[in-house]
C-alpha cells in the first residue's frame, strides 16, 4: 500500500488529471488517474502541483538586519556594502543564527526548500561562516542549503595577498572552504582596479578547479558598460575546463554594454557553458541610481541569454537587509518582477519564468533527486492556481508543502467573501 497518493493534479508542464504516488521519502510513480490503495489520498482538485521553489542566490547572513545600525539612504550597492561593514563588528553567532532560522521558517511557508546563500568570508573570525554552517545542519531536514564563500570586501582588496598566516581575503576564503563551505564566490567589480578584478577571477577559478568545486561569482554588478569581468569568468571557465560548473550572478553591466560587444560576449559565455542568475527585485532597486532620466533598469539581458541556450535563473538576493528593505521569501514575487522588467510576456516566456525559480536553479545548484518524476524525492508544493502563469499572477497561496513525503507547512486558501449590492453572495480568488 502507498503512503500517499495525490490525485487530480495539474503539473507545471500542463499535464492534467495527474496522480503522484509516494512511498516513504520518494515519488514512485507519476501517471494519469492512478487508483492504487494508499494510507492517505489528497484530491488536488485540478490545482497546480509543482516541485519546491529554489532560490539560487541569497545572503542569509545579512537577512532580517534591516535598520541595523541604520537604513541605506542612497539605495546604492556601495552604501549597502559600507552599511554591512558598520554592522559586522557587532554581529554575534547567536544573532546571525537566529535571524537565519527565522528566515528559513518563512521560506518553508512559501514552499522554498532549496537555497544557495553567499556567506561573507571577509571577517577573519569567520563568524558568519560558522553560523551558517550550523544553520545548514539544523535545517537539513527541511531545506537544502548550499553555501558560497563570498569575499564581500574584495578578495585582493581586503589585503593579505594569500601569504601563509596573513588573514587576508584569499586566506579567509580558503579557510571557509576548509570548514565545509560548498562553492567558490567572488566580487571582481569591487576589487580596486579592473586588472585586480580579473586577477581575482583567475585566482578563484583556480581554487575551484583544484578543489573540484562549483563557482558562483557576483560579477559586473554595476551600470558600468565597460565592466567586463564576465568575459574573464567565461575565459577562466573555458581555460580550466570548468564547463557547466560556473555561474555569473547579477551581470547587470550587460544591460548597459555596447550591442556589438554583447554579441561577441554571448558566444564566449555559451562556449564556457556559464549559468546566469539575475536578481530582478534587487537589481531594479540598486542599479540606475546615478542616472537622471531615462533611468536604466539594471537587469542583465535575460531573454538574449536564454536564446543562447544558457541556464538563467531568477534569485531573490536580499530580504530586509542593507541592500533591500522588502521581500518575503516568495519566489513568485521574484519571478513576477523578472517577468515584468525583462518584458517576458508571451505565454511561453511566462511559463519559462516559473521554471527560472524551480527547475533551472535546481540544475544550477546540481540538486539531487529534485523534480516530479518517479525516483525523485517526495518534495512538492500544492498551489492555489491552475497553472504556472496563474501562480505568478496571483502569487498563489501554498496550500500544502511536502518534504520527503511529509506535510511540513500549509496555508489556507486566499479568498475574499463579497457582500455587494446587486451581486450574489460569493467567495472569490481572482481565478478568471
Ligand atoms: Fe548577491
Amino acid at each position: 500500500m502507498l503512503d500517499l497518493l495525490l490525485k487530480n493534479a495539474t503539473l507545471p508542464d500542463g499535464r492534467r488529471d495527474m496522480s503522484v504516488a509516494i512511498q516513504g521519502e520518494k515519488i514512485v510513480e507519476v501517471a494519469p488517474g492512478l487508483t492504487a490503495p494508499a494510507h492517505e489520498v489528497i484530491d488536488a482538485q485540478g490545482l497546480l502541483l509543482a516541485p519546491p521553489f529554489v532560490d539560487a542566490h541569497f545572503h542569509m547572513d545579512a537577512t532580517l538586519s534591516y535598520g541595523l545600525p541604520r537604513v541605506n539612504q542612497s539605495g546604492t550597492l556601495l552604501e549597502g556594502i559600507a552599511l554591512w561593514g558598520e554592522l559586522k563588528p557587532s554581529l554575534t553567532l547567536e544573532a546571525i543564527t537566529e535571524r537565519a532560522l527565522t528566515y528559513c521558517d518563512w521560506a518553508v511557508g512559501k514552499g522554498l526548500l532549496a537555497i544557495r546563500s553567499h556567506v561573507d568570508t571577509s571577517d577573519p573570525r569567520l563568524l558568519a561562516v560558522q553560523a551558517l554552517l550550523e544553520v545548514k545542519k539544523r535545517i537539513a531536514p527541511y531545506i537544502d542549503l548550499q553555501l558560497v564563500a563570498f569575499p564581500q570586501d574584495g578578495l585582493l582588496r581586503a589585503g593579505g595577498g594569500g601569504a601563509p598566516g596573513a588573514r587576508g581575503g584569499v586566506d579567509n576564503l580558503k579557510r571557509a572552504l576548509d570548514l565545509g563551505v560548498d562553492v567558490v564566490g567572488g566580487i571582481p567589480h569591487f576589487e580596486r582596479t579592473m586588472a585586480e578584478g580579473a586577477q581575482s577571477v583567475k585566482l578563484l577559478c583556480e581554487i575551484a578547479a583544484e578543489r573540484g568545486l562549483l563557482v558562483d561569482m557576483h560579477c559586473d554588478e554595476s551600470d558600468d558598460p565597460l565592466s567586463r569581468h564576465v568575459e574573464s569568468l567565461a575565459f577562466e571557465a573555458q581555460r580550466l575546463g570548468l564547463h557547466g560548473r560556473v555561474t555569473g550572478s547579477h551581470l547587470t553591466s550587460m544591460h548597459s554594454m555596447d550591442n556589438y560587444y554583447v554579441s561577441k560576449l554571448l558566444g564566449l559565455m555559451s562556449e564556457a557553458q556559464l549559468s546566469v542568475i539575475s536578481n530582478p527585485c534587487v537589481n531594479i532597486t540598486l542599479q540606475g541610481r546615478h542616472d537622471t532620466y531615462p533611468k536604466r533598469r539594471g537587469l542583465t539581458r535575460v531573454p538574449e541569454l536564454l536564446a543562447c541556450g544558457l541556464d538563467v535563473a531568477f534569485g531573490q538576493d536580499d530580504m530586509m537587509d542593507p541592500w533591500y528593505s522588502l521581500g518575503c521569501a516568495d519566489m513568485l514575487d521574484v519571478a513576477s518582477m523578472g517577468l515584468h522588467v525583462a518584458q517576458m510576456t508571451s505565454q511561453a516566456a511566462m511559463r519559462q519564468c516559473f521554471e527560472m525559480i524551480t527547475t533551472v536553479p535546481a540544475r544550477i545548484m546540481k540538486l539531487e533527486g529534485y523534480g516530479l518524476e518517479a525516483g525523485c524525492n517526495a518534495d512538492f508544493v500544492l498551489l492555489q492556481a491552475r497553472d504556472p502563469v496563474e501562480a505568478i499572477r496571483l502569487r498563489a497561496a501554498r496550500l500544502k508543502v511536502f518534504r520527503r513525503g511529509k506535510l511540513i507547512a500549509s496555508t489556507p486558501a486566499a479568498t475574499a467573501s463579497l457582500n455587494l449590492p446587486g451581486r450574489p453572495l460569493q467567495t472569490s480568488w481572482m481565478n478568471a
